[in-house]
């Protein structure tokens, strides 16, 4: 398929990359591509970035048929452009089409596409420490229809913005909060898939923590309401007796590809790893025997994440006296060194882009 380029005529000021917040901000071009059932995928095209026009009865306006994944684009030392692991994210892309009855498109396809998108915007990508070019890719289904049934016609876009710490408190622990009184996402359901309609799942809870002065929500099972299961943004990772300790994916976990990074990390390290339930009880039992040593999350956006304070009901705890331990310290390090390029990659996860 040949991939169409049509230049912006104007080009935006490029922000101040030491001032980069999270998601503001947005390139000159975007990729997209459309699905009908007669052409498959096709148009691809490198275009300005531009408002769409929609039907007011486009069909994921009312039923919120799409998926969406988050990546970024790394600058290094040397001014190359690379990217970390992202045929994983096309991959769990697909897995998300297949549970929203989206279909599949080639993953050799997207990935190329978005090295030619991130070439043609080479400038935007940041320089400063930190700092990346975040993407977004994301399909919407477009059929004009309020019959409830899976869309015909689906529109594949790519978006690009120039991104700091996803968290205003930026590698400084966060304060997260455990809700009994929502639940994210069940089992069968649609919590391992990366779709619209979990993110809106979690946002009156989000609200209520943030009333509450807390950052996040750290979010129960849905069933038992008694195994932790992940923080919405971000997966959630324990230190308990020196043992790594996260959550098994259940089917209503996202598979996040920066918690499966940490844990092969971990392995490669020869430390402890174990991926199994684990309830919230063992969470705070753990931390009155003295051997919950860190909680922090992970996750693209978030990188890792340290978490110093978790409310539980009437409990409320300090981890590691609130500072980032060093086992968050040691992954985030070595996760930001490969993506920058500034360490080796010992395992194959960086695809260069120029
Ligand atoms: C990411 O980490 O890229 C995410 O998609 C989480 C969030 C910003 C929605």
């Amino acid at each position: 398929m040949q991939l169409t380029i049509t230049q912006s005529k104007q080009l935006k000021t490029k922000p101040d990359p030491e001032k980069l917040g999270f998601g503001t901000l947005f390139t000159d071009h975007m990729f997209s591509m459309d699905y009908n059932p007669d052409e498959g995928w096709h148009h691809p095209r490198i275009e300005p970035y531009a408002p769409f026009t929609m039907d007011p009865s486009t069909m994921v306006l009312h039923y919120g048929q799409g998926v969406f994944e988050g990546l970024k684009a790394y600058r290094t030392a040397d001014g190359h452009i690379q990217l970390f692991r992202p045929q994983a994210n096309f991959k769990r892309m697909n897995y998300s089409c297949q549970k929203l009855c989206i279909p599949a498109f080639d993953e050799a396809l997207a990935l190329d596409a978005l090295k030619q998108l991130l070439r043609h915007e080479k400038e935007w990508v940041p320089n400063a420490p930190g700092t990346s070019l975040y993407i977004r890719p994301t399909i919407v289904a477009t059929d004009p229809y309020l019959g409830v049934r899976a869309s015909h016609t689906y529109r594949f876009f790519i978006i690009l913005s120039p991104v700091g710490a996803y968290y205003p408190e930026g590698f400084n622990p966060i304060k997260i909060m455990v809700t009994r009184e929502h639940v994210r996402a069940v089992r069968g359901g649609l919590g391992d898939t990366k779709t619209l309609g979990n993110y809106a799942a979690s946002l009156l809870a989000g609200e209520m923590a943030h009333q509450a002065g807390y950052t996040q929500v750290l979010w129960l099972d849905g069933v038992e309401q008694k195994f932790v299961e992940e923080v919405g943004s971000m997966n959630i990772l324990f230190v308990i007796d020196n043992t790594l300790v996260t959550p098994m994916l259940n089917g209503s976990i996202l598979p996040g590809i920066t918690r499966d990074s940490a844990l092969a990390l971990g392995r490669l390290w020869k430390m402890p790893v174990s991926e199994r339930k684990i309830s919230i009880d063992e969470v705070f039992e753990a931390h009155r025997a003295g051997m919950l040593t860190e909680i922090f999350g992970s996750g693209t956006a978030a990188v890792i994440s340290p978490v110093g304070t978790l409310k539980y009901e009437e409990q409320v705890i300090t981890v590691g006296q609130g500072q980032a331990g060093p086992v968050a310290q040691k992954l985030f390090d070595a996760i930001m060194d490969i993506q920058y390029g500034k360490a080796e990659d010992p395992m194959g996860w960086v695809e260069p882009v120029m």
